[in-house]
């Protein structure tokens, strides 16, 4: 299975954090905010990954990851996205790279208290379709919510007024080669981004989704009370623990 970070974007809800470098390079506590998916794949035995980046700084992260040496990782392969495209138009770009397998969608300013390594092993084994995690939280109309019915995915809407459930569908997710087909039939939301709820919802509509409530703490690292929450935790308690 591959992995394909998405690290691009303006950042703009850090602004002016990101002025003039990209979000996923600020710092998280000790480490800065990219290293964090990259160690969620490689802890969850995914070592073929992809950055997506864009946006200020792009170069930055050649220069910080290399090959991915610090990571005990081969080599390392980046791309990048023009513009503000959305989650699903920057997925896009790696589909050369996925090349017909499965593949571990991250976002980039996603970071988990546990692993992965359970539901990306059940993927392995499941025949087509898409697999996502969840989280209850306290906020969610600030995410993709998941309904569930008789332990099923039934639909996700984005960014609810009124969520249906508290469960969150965290940015790690799990998708065969389809995913790039069902991308180009995507048209932009009100937003004017491609959004990977729609994606997630086609899956959902065709019979082809499972999910997993992810143990530990999720948290995102985009706004400013979530980048401190972030850096708090991972002080307090640490990430990417293979214990949980
Ligand atoms: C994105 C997704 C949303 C998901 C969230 C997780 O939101 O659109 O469904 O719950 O990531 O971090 P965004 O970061 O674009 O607000």
């Amino acid at each position: 299975m591959k992995g394909v970070i998405l690290a691009g974007g303006l950042g703009t809800r850090l602004y002016p954090l990101t002025k003039v470098t990209n979000k996923h390079l600020l710092p998280v506590y000790n480490k800065p905010m990219i290293y964090y998916p990259i160690q969620c794949l490689i802890n969850a035995g995914i070592t073929d990954i992809q950055v997506v980046t864009g946006g200020n700084s792009a170069g930055h992260f050649l220069q910080l990851l290399g090959n991915g040496s610090d990571f005990g990782l081969k080599d390392i392969q980046y791309t990048y996205q023009q513009g503000e495209g959305g989650i699903a138009d920057a997925l896009r770009l790696a589909e050369n790279f996925v090349k017909g397998d499965k593949v571990c969608v991250v976002l980039g300013d996603n970071i988990i208290e546990g692993n992965i390594k359970k539901a990306v092993d059940e993927f392995g084994r499941q025949g087509k379709g898409a697999k996502i995690l969840l989280k209850e939280v306290h906020d969610p109309e600030r995410f993709g919510v998941a309904t569930i019915r008789d332990g099923k995915v039934m639909k996700i809407v984005e960014k609810p007024k009124q969520p249906e459930s508290n469960l969150a569908v965290i940015g790690i997710y799990l998708y065969d080669a389809q995913v790039f087909e069902i991308c180009k039939t995507l048209k932009p939301s009100a937003r004017g981004e491609l959004e990977i709820t729609d994606v997630n919802n086609w899956y959902i509509d065709h019979g082809q989704m499972t999910y997993e409530v992810l143990k530990g703490w999720w948290t995102d690292a985009g706004t400013f009370d979530s980048l401190l929450r972030a850096s708090n935790m991972i002080h307090d308690g640490g990430a990417n623990r293979m214990d949980l």
